[in-house]
């Protein structure tokens, strides 16, 4: 079983046991001892069951149980033994329980209970402040029960005892709740070096972000690629006819899209007309100078209505890549602020069928491009043909290829070493992330499907067929080659990030946040690396979401996944896919200084708190590194 389906099955299993002592202890207030017996029966079983799932998760990694082994399974022992040894016989003996008996079930239930929500709400790490509140909710919980299933007033003088046993019971919960609130204020650093050296640079003096700017010149043989690029409001309408109410560039969706070849200088104006929550303009994967990465509140100040901001960067990369809105980018990218970036390598044939293929839902709508129809596209039989698939959403695609073998030679405008041949598989793309396929035009025609469904066709009428086929799995996709380090080089920094649900604050606010290591951005301490620095970062994803991952300014290599190294052509991408249960381990070399975001790419996801920063040590972001970022 995958350790997201584990996962899954715990969070039920876990619900189920609370379910099952809570309506034991109900049923044994209200008399009825043998139904009592057979619920606790099955709660036994359950609790059985939930530590059997904890011990298999275990073995997937710490990261999945620590909270679960430090306070869930020892307060379900605890309370599980004291119902045993408090209504284990009177149960089985039958008849109306003592009120001890009954509270004594109850226990178990409110421990089932508490360790749910400190695994649903608190998450990993597992905090002091966590762990006192859970014990404090359990202690008054049993103590509110204690009290109800007393009997009613004029019993005898046994009262006295229990009286004195509830109030050192009362005392230890209340102590352990507020311990539990008062560390909940902790602050967390704010800084995470990896196991690096800590900062050597002062950071009110370092080099100015800001100051981190782009070439003025291009590259040998390279010319100079001026765009201006105007954000603005606009009616679009679709192929369908399908109306968006759109915040575009140029009027236009996608916006326009720019192209240079290698070693070109990229000159980019960017205007905003009248996109009131303002612009920015990122260069997604493409591994810019800090200055022009387009981060509001962090390298640059975001761009309001009727001011401008200029880019520059030199088109080293040869490739597919995209460029978007980054403030209030959950609303700002889905509306449709962004567009496409290709740059063309100097030296090569340009394929005969070349076709850039953005995909992307307005108000529900998937289109590719403009078209939220089915694309029809020329191609004659025995053309090159390369496809350029870019998912722009939140959400990953999937894209399958029909009438035709294909190659997938680029991934996050990377090449592929030695891809191999393949028909019949399924590209599943990341949110964010892009793939190059190529093949040769077949005398029959070729259908391209997204999620399932016919949204471009090649050389005429038809369909092929089209099938549920297996994904294509890129970590064993082409041939080995070189690679700059492994899962055992030495690195200068590592960083681990374990995604979740939880509760956080987020911008100042409470909210059951999108959590990296059970803190919300701006909360999570930033990531602190020195120039030449090789960085590891272990990416964990305890939720049952996929996070698309991405950090800025620089390509990572994907050394593994769930430990298992990757086994095919070196893989460099800006965006993986972390699925539920998953863990991912990729590297980079420090060698791009500034102050990058390093976030989740699913938006929203981002908005509610999973995203922080990446510091180059002796480089402040804006307002001395502590800017309000944007996103
Ligand atoms: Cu494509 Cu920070 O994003
Ligand atoms: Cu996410």
């Amino acid at each position: 079983m995958s350790t997201g389906q584990l996962i899954v099955l715990d969070h039920v299993v876990a619900v189920l046991t609370a379910a099952l002592w809570l309506a034991a202890g109900a049923v044994a207030a209200a008399g009825r001892t043998r139904v009592a017996l057979g619920l606790a029966a099955g709660g036994v079983l359950a609790v059985a069951g939930r530590l059997g799932l904890v011990a298999v998760l275990a073995e997937r990694g710490w990261w999945f149980v620590q909270e679960k082994l430090l306070v869930g399974v020892p307060l379900l022992v605890v309370t599980v033994v004291a119902a045993a040894v408090l209504a284990g016989r009177p149960l089985l003996r039958g008849g109306a329980l003592p009120p001890v008996a009954v509270t004594a079930l109850f226990a178990v239930g409110y421990a089932a209970l508490a360790a749910f929500v400190v695994t649903y709400v608190g998450g990993y790490p597992l905090t002091w402040s966590v762990a006192l509140l859970a014990l404090a909710g359990v202690g008054a919980a049993v103590l509110v029960t204690t009290q109800a299933v007393a009997p009613a007033t004029g019993a005898d003088g046994v009262a006295a005892a229990p009286l004195s046993r509830r109030r050192f019971l009362g005392i230890a919960a209340a102590g352990a709740g507020a311990a539990g609130v008062g560390l909940a204020f902790v602050r967390a650093p704010s800084a995470d070096a990896g196991g690096g050296a800590a900062a050597v640079h002062p950071a009110m003096h370092g080099t100015a972000v800001t100051d981190l700017r782009g070439p003025t010149t291009p590259g040998a043989g390279g010319t100079v690629r001026p765009y201006t690029v105007t954000a603005r409001t606009a009616t679009v309408v679709l192929a369908s006819g399908h109306e968006v109410d759109a915040w575009t560039f140029d009027g236009r969706l996608p916006g326009p899209p720019l192209t240079a070849v290698q070693g070109d200088l990229v000159e980019v104006t960017l205007r905003n007309e009248d996109i009131s929550d303002g612009v920015t303009i990122h260069w997604h994967g493409y591994d810019v100078a800090c200055g022009e990465d387009g981060a509001p509140g962090t390298t640059q100040d975001v761009v309001g209505p009727g001011a401008e901001f200029g880019y520059r960067f030199r088109a080293d990369q040869a490739g597919t890549f995209w460029y978007h809105t980054h403030q209030v980018s959950h609303v700002g990218v889905r509306r449709g602020l962004y567009g496409t970036l290709v740059v063309d390598p100097r030296d090569a044939d340009p394929d005969d069928v070349d076709l850039v293929l953005p995909v992307h839902t307005y108000d529900g709508v998937l289109a590719i491009g403009d078209d939220d129809g089915v694309r029809e596209e020329a191609a004659e039989p025995g053309a090159s043909v390369r496809l350029r698939l870019l998912n722009t959403d939140s959400e990953p695609h999937r894209f399958g290829l029909a009438g035709t073998a294909f190659r997938l030679v680029a991934v996050d405008g990377r090449d592929v070493h030695e891809p191999g041949e393949v028909s019949e598989r399924a590209l599943r793309l990341p949110a964010g992330g892009r793939y190059d396929v190529t093949f040769t035009m077949p005398d029959g025609p070729v259908a391209l499907t997204v999620d399932g469904s016919v949204r471009m066709r090649l050389g005429g009428d038809g369909d092929p067929a089209t099938g549920a086929w297996a994904e294509l799995d890129p970590l064993h996709y082409g041939a080995p080659a070189e690679v700059p380090f492994t899962l055992n080089t030495r690195y200068d920094r590592h960083f681990t990030m374990v995604l979740d649900r939880g509760a956080a604050m987020v911008d100042g606010g409470p909210a059951f946040a999108q959590t990296v290591n059970g803190r919300g951005h701006p909360s999570i301490p930033e990531q602190l690396v020195a120039e030449g620095d090789l960085v590891r970062f272990t990416v964990v994803n305890r939720s049952l979401e996929t996070h698309p991952w991405h950090l800025h300014g620089h390509g990572v290599l994907v050394l593994a996944r769930d430990g298992r190294a990757a086994t095919g052509s070196p893989l460099w991408v800006d965006t993986f896919d972390v699925r539920p249960g998953e863990a991912w381990d990729v590297a980079f070399e420090a060698a791009n200084p500034g102050v990058w975001m390093n976030h989740c790419h699913n938006l929203p996801h981002a908005e509610q708190g999973m995203m922080l920063r990446l510091r180059y040590d002796g480089v402040t972001g804006l307002a001395g590194g502590h800017g309000d970022a944007q996103h």
